[in-house]
Order: C-alpha cells, then sequence, then structure tokens
C-alpha cells in the first residue's frame, strides 16, 4: 500500500504510539481489502459505544487508546451509549453498568470524539455531501449515508472506525469507489405491497435484507399510498435491511441521488405474500407494556406524529419511550411535546436506544415496536418479545380502541 509522507509518519510512530497502532489497523485493513492507498474522510462515527454491546475488554482498548494519546484530527462522533446520561437511575440501568458506561464517556470523549451518541448524525446536522468520503460505524447510519446522502463508507467497525478518526484517512476500496457501488439485484415491488407507514417499510426492509445479504439491491416502483417517501421512510427501510442482511447501501428509482446496476444484476420481485410471511413471524397484535419507538433515533417530526397520537382519545395504559438524539430531545422540549409525553407517563430518552440499553431491567412484559430493526434485535439483544406494528395501532391498541 502506498502511504503519503503524513501517513508514513503515523505509521512510523512519529506521533505517538496511539497514532501509530491506528495507521497500523488502517494499513491491515488496506491490504486485506487490496486498496492502493488511504483516503482523507470528511466525519468519522465511532459505534461500539455500549458497555452492553462492548464489555470489559472493548472498555479496556478505548482506555489503553486513550492511554497511548490517541486523538481524533477529523470531525468524529459516538453512535448511542448504554444509558441516557440523565436519566438513567429512573431507567433501572444498574450502579454497576453505569460506573463502566462513564468510563466509555470518559475515554471516548478524553480522545476528542463528540459526545453526539446517535444514529442519526444527519438529523443534528452531520450531513455528508454526495460523494464526500466518511467513515461510519453503525449500520443504519452507514446504510443513510451511502443511499440517501450519497456518501461514501465502508461497513467500518468500532476499532477501525476510531482508527479512521485518529488518522483522519481510511482505505481507499469498496464502496469507496465507483466500480463498486452497483446494485447486484434490481428488485420489482409488486403492485399489491402498499407502503403507508413506516413500518412498511421496516418490515419490507426485513425481506430485502434477508434477500440480498450483505449485497446492494436496487428498487423499482417503490411507492407511498399517501405522500411522498420522505427521509423517515428510508431510514426505517434502511436499517431493517442493515440488521436482516447487512446491507450497506440501496438505491431507490427517482429518489436516491445514485441508481447504479452492475453488468450481471440479478432480478427478483417481493409480493404481498413474501411481507406477509415475515409479518406473522413478529405477531402484530398483543398488548404490550412499553411502547419503545426511535430506532433509528427518531426526528423531531416522528416525534410531533406521537405527540398527536397522544393527544387523541383515551388514556394510554402503556409506557411509551421515544429514543433520539439529545439535540432532537431539546427541541421537542422547546416545542412543548416533551411536557405532553412526560404528561402520558412516557419519556423522551437521549443518548442510548432500545437495543443496546438494558432494557431487560425496567421491562417483564411485550415491547412494542414499529421498526423493523427493533422487531430483530430486542428479541436477541433484550431478550424482550415484541409486538411489531404500525405505532398508531400500538397506541390505540394501548388505549383500548378499536384497531383498523
Ligand atoms: Fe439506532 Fe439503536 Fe436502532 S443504534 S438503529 S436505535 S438499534
Amino acid at each position: 500500500m502506498e502511504l503519503k509522507k503524513e501517513e508514513q509518519k503515523m505509521f512510523d510512530g512519529e506521533y505517538g504510539e496511539g497514532t501509530q497502532i491506528a495507521m497500523e489497523i488502517l494499513v491491515a485493513l488496506g491490504k486485506i481489502y487490496n486498496a492502493e492507498s488511504m483516503i482523507p474522510v470528511s466525519s468519522v462515527q465511532v459505534a461500539g459505544v455500549s458497555y452492553k454491546t462492548i464489555g470489559d475488554a472493548g472498555l479496556e482498548y478505548i482506555q489503553e487508546m486513550k492511554r497511548k494519546e490517541g486523538k481524533v484530527r477529523v470531525p468524529t462522533f459516538l453512535n448511542p451509549a448504554g444509558m441516557d446520561r440523565e436519566q438513567w437511575k429512573e431507567m433501572n440501568v444498574p450502579e454497576h453498568f453505569a460506573k463502566k458506561q462513564l468510563e466509555i464517556f470518559e475515554a471516548y470523549e478524553g480522545m476528542g470524539i463528540s459526545p453526539t451518541y446517535t444514529c442519526t448524525p444527519y438529523l443534528i446536522g452531520i450531513r455528508p455531501k454526495l460523494g464526500e468520503h466518511i467513515a461510519w460505524s453503525e449500520s443504519s447510519a452507514i446504510s443513510f449515508a451511502n443511499s440517501v446522502l450519497g456518501a461514501r463508507t465502508n461497513r467500518e467497525g468500532g476499532p477501525s472506525a476510531l482508527a479512521a478518526g485518529i488518522c483522519g484517512v481510511t482505505p481507499n476500496y469498496g464502496l469507496h469507489l465507483d466500480s463498486e457501488r452497483k446494485a447486484k439485484y434490481e428488485i420489482e415491488i409488486s403492485e399489491d405491497i402498499k407502503f403507508e407507514d413506516r413500518s412498511d417499510f421496516g418490515l419490507f426492509g426485513l425481506k430485502a435484507g434477508v434477500l440480498v445479504k450483505n449485497s446492494y439491491p436496487a428498487f423499482k416502483n417503490m411507492k407511498k399510498e399517501n405522500g411522498k417517501i420522505n427521509e423517515d421512510d428510508l431510514k426505517y427501510l434502511g436499517a431493517a435491511m442493515a440488521a436482516a442482511g447487512s446491507v450497506p447501501l440501496y438505491f431507490v428509482d427517482k429518489i436516491t441521488p445514485e441508481y447504479n446496476l452492475s453488468d450481471d444484476v440479478e432480478k427478483i420481485t417481493i409480493t404481498k405474500k413474501d411481507l406477509d410471511e415475515i409479518r406473522e413471524l413478529i405477531g402484530p397484535d398483543k398488548v404490550v407494556e412499553l411502547i419503545a419507538t426511535g430506532c433509528p433515533h427518531a426526528s423531531l417530526k416522528e416525534i410531533e406524529e406521537i405527540v398527536n397520537l397522544l393527544k387523541e382519545g383515551k388514556k394510554l395504559n402503556s409506557r411509551i419511550w421515544i429514543y433520539c438524539a439529545r439535540p432532537i430531545k431539546e427541541q421537542a422540549k422547546e416545542k412543548g411535546y416533551l411536557k405532553i409525553i412526560e404528561d402520558a407517563g412516557g419519556k423522551i430518552v437521549a443518548d442510548t436506544c432500545m437495543v443496546v440499553s438494558p432494557l431487560e431491567e425496567s421491562v417483564k412484559g411485550i415491547v412494542g415496536v414499529n421498526s423493523g430493526k427493533a422487531a430483530k434485535y430486542v428479541p436477541t439483544m433484550c431478550k424482550r418479545e415484541v409486538c411489531f406494528n404500525k405505532l398508531s395501532e400500538i397506541i390505540k391498541k394501548s388505549k383500548g380502541e378499536k384497531n383498523d
């Protein structure tokens, strides 16, 4: 691999041991994937922030990098952690877990990383442009950046993203190259599939992810019944595909900024019957103890919609927790949404999410979700059964009202 002068200095240890280790990781990766050189990145998103997912081994690695004076040199942001910094006690997070989580906060922040703790940095102003090279590592954020924004990132792991933040570069291979950004499957959506709600995009994403695995699909005929497909819909679609099949890039005809097919593209069709098979697996009609939404982290628009649902009709019989980035929570507070949600017995939770926090400590019963990704991970990561449906239907059921 050819290194530029500065990169070689990092590799040789001239900027300290932390930087040297980081460059060694990037060079090793570059060799595995036959990258010829490094490419500068404009932003980095580091996953592996929750104590629940990285454990003591991960914490020790981050502390070691900080001790060895690893410091990021490009804007670098953090994925959701294991708890809300302000509300962790009232959310039953065990003291031992919180102590470890605080140590993770300290280690990452000590390396100069911004404490964003969100998987939707693009909702709080971190929006790379078409063609911009980045190194992000949370699967739904990778999918959104590549597909909806047209930025370029591989599926980084926590350590390789941290290394990219420290060195400001990443090996130039895979999705950084034009030649790789081509769909291997073109998926026709049968006319009997109706996208009405963002949960429909999540459900569809689960099926598409299983079909294409870690490949790149392109969708034809994707239409919404009652309006235009928006970024929240695409966020749910991409997150579910990334969870069900590790899909880092997809195209939607006439919607995403790119739509490229490979020469040997395979054509397949997804029908309503395919989706019904999946829907049956995630039981849509149960009474839930907790409604957990915001996977990926909620936008202000989603919170506004929830507030409207809460204001109508009877009182909710379940708790509702809405996960989002802290700046979105602040905006919700300014608009008066937070008060309405809290008055309804709910919470807006920042810094974490229903999957990477110890949700199992707070909930014994069924969790209602409207996200395909959460439907896949809550049962395995939190050992709780889920009820997957449109949020409006879950809320109606919780109020004891008749569903549509
Ligand atoms: Fe984000 Fe957590 Fe879902 S990181 S995509 S809210 S599992």
